[in-house]
């Protein structure tokens, strides 16, 4: 079994942060969103993985590195246009060879394991009416935001349909897939989409037209797709409500430090209250300021004479004599000050290395 990860796209959706960085490598609970994809994979025991990787590949491929630090072996396939999910597996034919795998969108993440879900598959694979292919599926409120399964009664996949405006279920696909080599016939097959996309729907749809069985799977835990600003931070929540208490750093005597929180080594709190559950970077300087809940501060930031809540900075960010930030990113090495004494709650999003003088 082998992975494939998808890090490539465009990710219009987390603009400005996407104009310079890869939104995969945008830190919840202070560690990159793609770690904890390549994190399940090994957990479930896949070593060789694939990872597409499209304009940001040098800023991946720098962080990811061969694979090592996970215990995995990496190969980077380029994409050089985001040209779809099904055109994923396309390019990554030589890599995947006719070897079963997952596939797994980077920019998603799941609350539950992956072993089981691998499991299941081979497990199937065994049995006389072996799948080509199982889905993750979830049930979710706004179907039509998704791509949404129909089932047989036998709780066989019939029928895909990429944001239904008149939903036929409420299952929606999980960014989870795993394909024999069938998939590959699949890919090669369909035609791209109105929006110029190979859709892996379509691919999926176009076994179960061929008489393939599709497998599927209902997930239990939460799952986001991070892609956007809302979701993201809602991970961040989610993620940063299972950490347990570490402090590595230096807490003086007029700091608080309240209920769970991490403070890596190297960073410095000072005068201030920390209220997890918080994750604090290393090197990171927290100065006469408040930290509220679910808010994750990168390396080497500085937080002085401020005010942050519910947000995300990333490393080297400079926030200053700002009464209150809350439900915020922002990107890395980004300064945000304030010139004026004018007390307001600000959410933001910024873009790395930009420069904002609040008013
Ligand atoms: P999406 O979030 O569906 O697409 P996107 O990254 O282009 O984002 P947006 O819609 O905001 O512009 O992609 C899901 C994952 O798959 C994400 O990690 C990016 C990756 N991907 C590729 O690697 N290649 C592709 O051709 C596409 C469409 C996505």
């Amino acid at each position: 079994m082998k992975a494939l990860i998808l890090a490539g796209g465009a990710g219009t959706r987390l603009r400005p942060i996407t104009h310079t960085s890869a939104k995969q490598l945008v830190p919840v609970a202070n560690k990159p969103i793609l770690f904890y994809g390549i994190e399940a994979m090994a957990a479930a025991g896949i070593v060789e993985i694939g990872i597409i990787v499209g304009d940001t590949r040098a800023e991946v491929m720098s962080t990811v590195g061969d694979g090592s630090q996970f215990g995995v072996r990496i190969t980077y396939i380029p994409q050089d246009q985001p040209l779809g999910l099904a055109h994923c597996v396309l390019i990554a034919h030589d890599f995947l060879g006719d070897d079963d795998f997952v596939m797994y969108l980077g920019d998603n993440l799941l609350e539950q394991d992956l072993a089981a879900f691998v499991q299941a598959f081979e497990q199937a694979r065994l049995s006389e009416a072996p799948p080509a292919a199982q889905i993750l599926l979830k049930k979710v409120p706004d179907p039509h935001r998704f791509g949404i399964a129909t089932l047989d009664t036998d709780g066989n996949v019939v029928h895909l349909v990429e944001k239904p405006a008149d939903p036929p279920s409420d299952l929606a696909l999980v960014g989870v897939y795993l394909f024999d080599r069938t998939i590959h016939l699949a890919v090669s097959s369909i035609e791209p989409s109105p929006r110029g996309e190979l859709e892996i729907t379509d691919a999926i749809q176009w076994l179960i037209d061929q008489g393939y069985r599709v497998r599927c799977e209902l997930l239990t835990g939460w799952w986001i797709d991070t892609g956007k600003l809302t979701p993201l931070l809602e991970a961040n929540r989610l993620l940063l409500e299972k950490i347990v208490t570490r402090i590595d750093g230096t807490v003086d005597d007029a700091s608080i430090i309240d209920g769970r929180v991490i403070i890596e080594a190297g960073a410095i709190v000072t005068n201030s209250t920390i209220r997890g559950p918080v994750a604090i970077g290393r090197g990171a300087r927290i100065t006469d300021s408040f930290i509220g809940p679910f808010s994750a501060i990168g390396d080497d930031c500085e937080v002085t004479n401020s005010e942050v809540e519910h947000s995300v900075i990333m490393t080297r960010s400079t926030i200053t004599d700002i009464p209150r930030l809350e439900d915020s990113l922002i990107g890395k090495e980004a300064v945000v000050n304030r010139t004026q004494l004018r007390p307001r709650a600000l959410r933001l999003m910024v873009g790395d290395h930009c420069q904002i003088d609040v008013e």
